[in-house]
């Protein structure tokens, strides 16, 4: 057996009247007792993946392990921070509903209960919005190295470089377990965040960057990065800062989704929190996550007019790898809570700046939809991206820009989540087990004729 192996013992006194599951072994006969641990308010229920480890057919195995492809019944962790119930569309931020974050809360105020627990103080609101507005000029050479991209770069792709290229302005940020470094990382990341993302579309547009204007708030302050040209003063439209408002409420954090996993994952290994959270953008700028509302608005663009939509809904029906972009989540199983507001914010934007043509397919799609037997048997709603996207192009915002808006807001959930993992004493560098299915040993054997085989000159020059 190749695998080194961590003893398998169990980890609680499995006591004859605490709640525990018994297996029976069919190949020994032998039956194990595995405590059942029953977590929190919610009663979440689960097994230890290391008592299967005690399960063995012959005493010199590995022991059992557990097979989950994609960690579909998998919980990577204990958190107090955001809880989810996707059968009945419930999504709340340290207990507080989001539909009443969304309507009375700020983004920072949010970004400090998913940090701390609690809604802030006055005086710690007012010091964490301080530090935070304090924070948002970025090195000077961050401009330059952003300069270095291309024209048409894909913002993600310029946001996910610069967010780690910032470890390299503060390599103190390394002292993950000193909690005033962590403060001013986090502070950090915040801050500049909105910064970077702004000059990545200035970068884009080929427009001059826009320094920061610490008399704004912090979305009027990211409107005014995103928009000014030569006025003294940026005047967001107050539409607009409250949707963007919403938008980020909504989007701050969902416990354990793909790029959260990415960062907790990368910081299990002790990395600084810039180097974390940028793995967290390149989860998140994946179609089938954070990219999902870009391609959302990609498909609408593709039917082009609602007459096509019941042969698109059709292609889309008959298995050929077409998605209906916007529909479906590996958590909610009913309508995503989010979606319901964003659905109500989209008819407040458009009610003041005029109907999107393309809101009319939204519309359409999702009413043809959710009466079809293929989505309702499977239990497909709309997610949240499915009218963000609309919203964003109301606002002017470029397609392929709507996923730096989502990362923007989601670096206050994966700060929360990256500290708490940091300070749970049951967390180590996460490692998952493999089952492996490739050769048993076999002889090397040679099957080349030279070790270095030179590049034909003529082909280079092509
Ligand atoms: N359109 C059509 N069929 C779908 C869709 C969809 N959007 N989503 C799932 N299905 C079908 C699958 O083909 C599968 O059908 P089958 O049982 O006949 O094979 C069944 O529903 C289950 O789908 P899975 O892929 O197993 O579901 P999973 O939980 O793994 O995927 C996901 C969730 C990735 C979100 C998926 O629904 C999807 O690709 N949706 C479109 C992309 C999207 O909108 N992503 C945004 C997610 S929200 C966020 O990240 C913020």
């Amino acid at each position: 057996m190749s695998k080194t192996t961590t003893e398998a013992a169990p980890t609680a006194a499995a006591t004859q009247d605490a709640p525990a599951l018994e297996v029976r072994d069919g190949r020994t006969g032998k039956t194990y007792r595995m405590p059942i641990l029953m977590e929190g308010v919610e009663g979440d229920q689960a097994i230890r993946g290391m008592d299967l480890r005690q399960v063995k057919a012959d005493a010199g195995e590995f022991g059992l392990m557990s097979y989950d492809p994609a960690f579909m019944n998998t919980a990577s962790c204990k958190s107090a921070i955001t809880f989810i119930d996707g059968d009945k569309g419930i999504l709340r931020y340290r207990g507080y509903p989001i539909e009443q974050l969304a309507e009375g809360a700020t983004f920072l105020e949010v970004a400090w209960l998913l940090r701390n627990g609690e809604l802030p103080t006055q005086p710690e609101y007012d010091k964490w919005v301080h530090d935070i507005t304090f924070h948002t000029y970025v090195h000077e050479n961050i401009k330059t190295f952003l300069q270095g991209f291309r024209y048409d770069a894909h913002p993600m792709s310029m946001l996910c470089s610069s967010v780690a290229a910032l470890s390299s302005f503060y390599p103190e940020a390394k002292n993950i377990f000193d909690p005033e470094q962590r403060y001013t990382s986090i502070i950090r990341l915040l801050a500049k965040l909105p910064t970077i993302a702004a000059f990545c579309y200035r970068h884009v547009k080929g427009l001059p960057f826009i320094y920061p204007d610490n008399d704004l708030s912090y979305v009027e302050n990211f409107l005014s990065m995103i928009a000014r040209m030569s006025e003294s003063k940026y005047e967001a439209n107050p539409v607009f800062v409250k949707a963007l408002e919403v938008l980020f409420i909504l989007h701050a954090d969902h416990e354990q989704n793909c790029s959260t996993n990415a960062v907790r994952a990368v910081g299990s290994s002790h990395v600084d929190p810039f180097s974390a959270v940028a793995a967290g953008v390149a989860a998140l700028y994946g179609p089938l996550h954070g990219g999902a509302n870009e391609a959302v608005l990609r498909m609408i663009e593709e039917i082009g007019h609602p007459k096509n939509i019941p042969a698109f809904i059709e292609g889309v029906k008959g298995g050929k790898g077409q998605r209906l972009m916007g529909f479906g989540h590996r958590v909610y199983k009913s309508y995503d809570p989010r979606a319901r507001i964003v659905k109500q914010l989209a008819d407040q934007v458009f009610a003041q700046i005029g109907m999107d043509k393309d809101l009319e397919i939204a519309m359409e799609l999702e009413r043809i939809a959710l009466s079809d037997d293929y989505f309702v048997s499977r239990k497909l709603y709309p997610n949240v991206d499915f009218y963000t996207g609309l919203i964003y192009r109301s606002m002017a915002f470029p397609t392929d820009f709507f996923t730096v808006l989502f990362a923007v807001a989601r670096t206050a959930g994966w700060l929360a989540q990256w500290e708490e993992m940091l300070l749970d004493k049951e967390q180590k560098i996460a490692r998952p087990r493999q089952l492996y299915v490739g050769y048993g040993e076999r002889p090397y054997t040679n099957t080349l004729t030279t070790k270095n085989p030179r590049t034909k000159k003529d082909s280079l020059r092509r």
